[in-house]
């Protein structure tokens, strides 16, 4: 297994809509588990496969409390197909967006199909935190992070911020 170098926005790549995953096959399995080992690592809760510049429909997610073994998931070509109209609010952060926090309204569950890495389809209901990590993790392969929900005031003061801490690092 390897780590991946995790992307921080402004990246265009982080903008960018992914592809369907084609095959479900060694190499992508391969791919599932460094970008699992990159997660824990990090550490977060959740990973989708354009943050480690991977423009394909593919996350990584275990929602498992601190003392609970721990639940890795991967979700391929993941598709909402059910949504609640109850919403929830969770503080939510991104491992593309370092040390910044912001509360987010999304709907409080879902209904989520998706290919396993066996290239089973699979479906699962949601809710709670998985719910929500679940749509974080998918608004990714859409090109969309948790900050596209703030004011844009607040957005460009978070961008501007992460720009100035990647060009004093570079
Ligand atoms: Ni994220």
């Amino acid at each position: 297994m390897a780590l991946l170098p995790i992307l921080v926005a402004p990246d265009p790549r982080l903008k960018t809509k992914a592809k369907p995953v084609e095959a479900v096959d060694d190499d992508l399995r391969k791919l599932i588990d460094d970008m699992l080992e990159t997660m824990y690592e990090a550490p977060g809760i959740g990973l989708a496969a354009p943050q480690v510049g991977v423009l394909k429909r593919l996350l990584v997610l275990d929602v498992a409390g601190k003392d609970d073994p721990p639940a890795p998931m991967a979700f391929i070509n993941p598709e909402i197909v059910w949504e609640s109209d109850d919403l929830n609010v969770y503080e939510e952060g991104c491992l593309s967006i370092p040390a910044h926090y912001a509360e987010v309204e999304r709907p409080a569950a879902v209904r989520v199909r998706y290919l396993d890495r066996d290239g089973k389809r699979q479906e699962i209901e949601a809710d709670g935190l998985l719910a929500t990590c679940l749509q974080h993790e998918i608004d990714h392969l859409d090109g969309k992070l948790f900050i596209d929900y703030l004011s844009s005031l607040k957005r460009n003061m978070i961008l501007r911020k992460l720009k100035k801490e990647t060009q004093k690092s570079a």
